[in-house]
């Protein structure tokens, strides 16, 4: 399997990925990879280095956003003994760390103006000056960059360096959100199912309803909140076929239940409910006697058994009790019982 493989989807947004990084990966040139959270930035990133004549040596990823301004100088250039408070022995910097291979500024919106001057010097120059130190050190690094920002609406606002723009800017790479390419959402469930197998089962598989309210859906944490829900559903329904119509409702992200294709948005759309008298035939053995007890009882059509749990307050602000037995079958009468005080308290 080629790294570029490693990106799974059929669109063609992904087939043109998947084409540009075997162009682009076997190249020097940096490359600045834009996408939302969770559309496969880093994945891009380790499957450029991957395709590499670098391969071979380190990728070293870098959260420019995750590290405190006071530390990530130190953090990429390195430090020498005694430059700070702290500094009790000397330090090499990711840009070190990541000689003869990758370095992944991932996050890059997040760096600090003054030191995007510095990261600019770096590139520009291939050397780095370790805090605390008279003496340059040469590197060689490719340097790959990521973000989820709005790069240019962060120059506008004098947030980003024009000049790091262009210099990180030589090879673009756009990721669409998942919303924008639900071509891949099928064979990424089917490859995250496989991923999350439990105990020998088979992977898990999506009803065809289902599948459509998942082809409907905007996916706002894109490929990660996918991958998530399927580890999700293969801990809850092993080697099963799911069907979201039964899975409980909290399980289920909100958006997806405000769909307009929710079958609780269009109940009168679903199957009329069957009474329970018809599952059972007069006929059959011990059937008259259940028959008998069934029917005789003042309400024929029972739900299954009733399962409640407290849900958040409706738009009127009452609290109520609903399962997804009885309360998520139209025409049949709700019978949970009232929500215990201490029941609300635990969920609120
Ligand atoms: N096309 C894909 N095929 C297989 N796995 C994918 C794909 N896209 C994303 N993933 C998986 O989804 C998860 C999120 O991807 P990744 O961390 O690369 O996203 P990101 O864009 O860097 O997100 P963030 O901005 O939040 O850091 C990872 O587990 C990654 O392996
Ligand atoms: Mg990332």
């Amino acid at each position: 399997m080629t790294s570029s493989q490693k990106i799974i989807g059929q669109s063609i947004a992904i087939e043109e990925l998947r084409t540009l990084i075997e162009m682009v990966g076997p190249s020097e040139s940096t490359v600045l990879i834009l996408g939302d959270s969770g559309t496969g930035k880093e994945l891009v990133a380790r499957a450029l280095h991957d395709s590499s004549s670098r391969a071979g040596g380190p990728f070293i990823p870098v959260n420019c956003g995750a590290i405190p301004r006071d530390l990530l100088e130190s953090e990429l250039f390195g430090h020498r003994k005694g430059s700070f408070t702290g500094a009790i022995a000397d330090r090499k910097g990711r840009f070190e760390l990541a000689n003869k291979g990758t370095l992944f500024l991932d996050e890059i919106g997040d760096m600090p103006i003054d030191l995007q001057v510095k990261l600019l010097r770096v590139l520009q120059e291939r050397q780095i000056d370790p805090v605390g130190s008279l003496l340059s050190i040469p590197i060689d690094v490719r340097v790959l960059a990521a973000t989820h920002k709005d790069i240019v609406g962060l120059m506008e606002k004098s947030l980003f360096r024009e000049d790091l723009y262009y210099r990180l800017n030589v090879m673009p790479i756009e990721i669409k959100t998942l919303g924008e390419r639900v071509d891949d959402v099928p064979v990424l469930f089917e490859y995250f199912a496989r991923q999350h197998i439990v105990d020998g089962k088979k992977p898990i598989r999506l009803h065809p309803t289902s599948m459509q309210l998942f082809l409907d859906y905007s996916w706002p944490g894109n490929v990660r909140e996918l991958a998530n829900l399927v580890d999700r559903y293969s801990s809850l329904y092993p080697g099963q076929e799911v069907d979201l119509r039964n899975v409980i409702p909290s399980m289920v992200p909100p958006g997806i239940r405000a769909l307009a294709s929710w079958p609780q948005a269009n109940a009168e759309q679903r199957p009329a409910p069957k009474a329970v008298t018809d599952y059972v035939s007069p006929s059959e053995p011990l059937g008259a006697e259940l028959f008998a007890a069934i029917s005789g009882a003042s309400e024929a059509e029972s739900p299954p058994p009733c399962r409640p749990r407290p849900t958040p307050p409706t738009d009127s602000g009452a609290w109520r009790s609903t399962c997804a037995a009885c309360c998520s079958y139209p025409g049949w009468r709700c019978r949970c019982p009232p929500l215990q005080q201490s029941e609300r308290s635990a969920s609120e």
